[in-house]
This record gives structure tokens, sequence and C-alpha cells, in this order.
């Protein structure tokens, strides 16, 4: 059984290439491409030519804040997100999901990130496209700490945004994140022979033969009466703290606000996300060489963080303030970026 989201302006008429752009991305040419103006015109210009062919795609649209967003640096508006009603909002996002979809490789998958004012909408409109089972994730990432008015208010804090990862096909890109965490060191214990530390675990259901195997790799504690035990060898930091892997799960409260990022990091753009965002999602989703698109690209977290990453990029915003602060951000960074006028 399909669901389908339905409002007044809904329109599944067919997008078709319109246009053409040819994109050169080997070893001396640009690291990515930057397209100026509206994402559904230069989608459709790449539908001739990259249909099916990328690898990543972020998508970090207006979020139906009601709000205008303002530069804070050269104090100059960057974009608006006011919309007469979800209805307009739906009409705005519908195609542009659709775009990205038929641009994505069978490999590919789409990262949508919105908050708590569209994410009910977001949902059933890629569970439509992509259907409900190729839903991978819904991450929940703190992206402010609870302070100020937010802490006024009678209800919790909204200081969430939710990030919807759809795979295209079944065989998507997975490269499981592990992060660190630290450890008291009463925690754990030193190897005198090797001077590593490592924490005990019951050996739990280990048959004899995985225990003979942990045992040959230097893994296994024996008390005095016995009982065995497995070593997890934990990391020490420069300044000798401890840390414990640990997988990386659906809740991301390590990732910290862009308030917290450095000051390098900052353009002054209104909605820029922090780069370790993007590079969790770009490590985890995507391999180098894919190619990575972001059609609402504000001040280019992700065209920086592709390039860095070895992904070649394709970057789209139609707000001249947004160009201007990725193009600096991106020549800053020392990247060779070709940039093109879309005509809509
Ligand atoms: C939330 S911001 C993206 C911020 C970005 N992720 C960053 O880290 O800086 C949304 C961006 O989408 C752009 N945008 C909105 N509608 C667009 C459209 N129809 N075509 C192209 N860009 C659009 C806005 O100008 C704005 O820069």
């Amino acid at each position: 059984m399909t669901v389908r989201l339905q409002w007044p302006g809904r329109d599944d008429s067919p997008l078709d290439p319109s246009g053409r752009l040819d994109l050169v991305h080997d070893a001396d040419a640009p690291h990515g491409t930057l397209l100026e103006g509206d994402n559904v015109a230069a989608m459709r210009a790449l539908l001739s030519t990259h249909a099916g062919q990328v690898g990543l795609a972020y998508l970090d649209p207006p979020y139906m804040s009601g709000a205008d967003y303002v530069h804070e640096g050269v104090r100059a508006r960057a974009y608006g997100d006011r919309w007469a009603d979800r209805g307009s909002y739906l009409d705005m996002l519908w195609p542009r999901l659709r775009l990205v979809h038929a641009l994505l490789a069978p490999h590919g998958t789409l990262w949508v990130q919105v908050d708590h004012r569209a994410s009910g909408l977001v949902q059933p409109l890629l569970d439509e496209l992509f259907g409900p089972e190729r839903l991978r994730n819904v991450i929940a990432w703190r992206r402010a700490p609870p302070l100020g008015r937010q802490v006024q208010s009678r209800q919790f804090p909204r200081n969430v945004d939710l990030l919807f990862a759809y795979a295209k096909g079944g065989g998507a890109r997975w490269h499981p994140p592990v992060t660190r965490v630290p450890l008291p060191s009463r925690a754990a214990r030193q190897d005198p022979a090797t001077g590593r530390y490592f924490t005990l675990a019951p050996r739990g259901d280990y048959t004899d033969e995985s225990v003979a195997r942990l045992e040959a790799e230097g893994r296994i504690h024996r008390t005095p009466s016995g009982k065995v035990y497995v070593k997890y060898f934990v990391e020490q930091g420069e300044d000798g703290t401890l840390y414990k892997p640990r997988a990386v799960d659906a809740l991301w409260d390590d990732v910290a606000p862009l308030r917290h990022a450095p000051p390098k990091e900052r353009t002054g753009y209104p909605t820029q996300k922090p780069e370790p965002l993007l590079q969790r999602i770009l490590e985890a989703t995507s391999d180098p060489g894919d190619l990575v698109l972001d059609p609402f690209a504000g001040s280019g977290t992700t065209a920086i963080v592709a390039a860095r990453l070895g992904r070649p990029f394709v970057a789209i915003d139609q707000s001249d303030v947004a160009l201007a602060t990725a193009s600096t951000r991106l020549e800053a960074a020392g990247l060779r970026v070709r940039r093109e006028r879309v005509a809509s």
C-alpha cells in the first residue's frame, strides 16, 4: 500500500532534463562546481548529463521557520524562509526531492536535514519516493545547547535537527563510524608486558573456539580462580586520558553546535552547519570519488568537506550572499572551483 501526502498544489508532472551541464572533475580539473541559480533549473540541466550518477546528496533546505536570515558579518539578507502555508512549502520541496532522486546513483544515499517544523512532511514524501524500506536512519542531532529563551518556554527546548537518510538501492555505501568516549582511569587495567590499558568483560556467550582465538590474540584474562574474561584494549590520548571506542548510534550529541566551532570555520552565514556533521555523513555513506550534490549549498559546508575527503562536488544556491560566502571559503581553502550561472 502506498501512502501519499496530498495538498492542493501537488504536481506530479514529469520533470524532464532541460539544458545541459558537463562537469569535469579529473586530476587537473576543479575540485567541484558551484552553480548559481534556482536548484530546479540546475538539477534539470544536470539530469541530461548526470542522471543516476550522484553518490551522495545532502539537502539542508529552508525549514519552514517563517524567518528571514541575515549574514552576521556583512549584515545583508541571505535568504528568506517564509511560506504562505504548508502547501506552498511542499510545492517548493516536492519537485526538488524528485529531481535529487532521479540524479542519485543506484548505490547513492540521500540525506535531508530539517527540524520539528518540516520533519512530519518530509518523511512521508521520502517514503513515497524511495519506499519506506529504503529508510536507513532518522538521526537526531543537538544543534544548540538548551539555553536562554528555549529554557524559559513551557516546553522542552526545540534544539534538535532531524536527519533523514534514504538509500536509493540495495547496495548503498556503508562505513560504520566509531567514536571514542573518555574512560575513568580506574575503569582500566594496565598490561605489565605491553603497557597497554584494557577493560574486562565476562566471556558471555563466546564459544571455547572463540576464546582460543582471542587467547592467541592476547585478549583473554584468567582470574586466579580460573574465570575467563575478555580484554578490550583502550586508546590513550596524548594527555594520558583513556578512551573507549563506541559505535556511533542515531543520537548525535557528540557533534558540537556551530557556535563551538573554531572561529576560522564560522563564516557568519546564518544557518551554516558544522563541518564535523558533514564529515560524519560523507565518510559513513560515500566513497572517495563519489559525486556529492548539495542543492541548498549556503556557505558551502558540504563542498569544502567533500573536497577535503576526495569527493568531487556540485553545490547550488540562488542567494548572492551564499555564493559569495561559499566562494570565499572554498578559495581560502585552496580549492579550485568552477562557477557557472544557470538560467531559470
Ligand atoms: C539552510 S541554508 C543551507 C546552509 C548550508 N547547509 C550551510 O552549511 O551553510 C539553505 C540554503 O538554500 C538556499 N536556497 C533556498 N531555496 C533555493 C532554491 N530554490 N534554489 C537554490 N538555493 C536555494 C538558500 O539561499 C540558503 O542558502
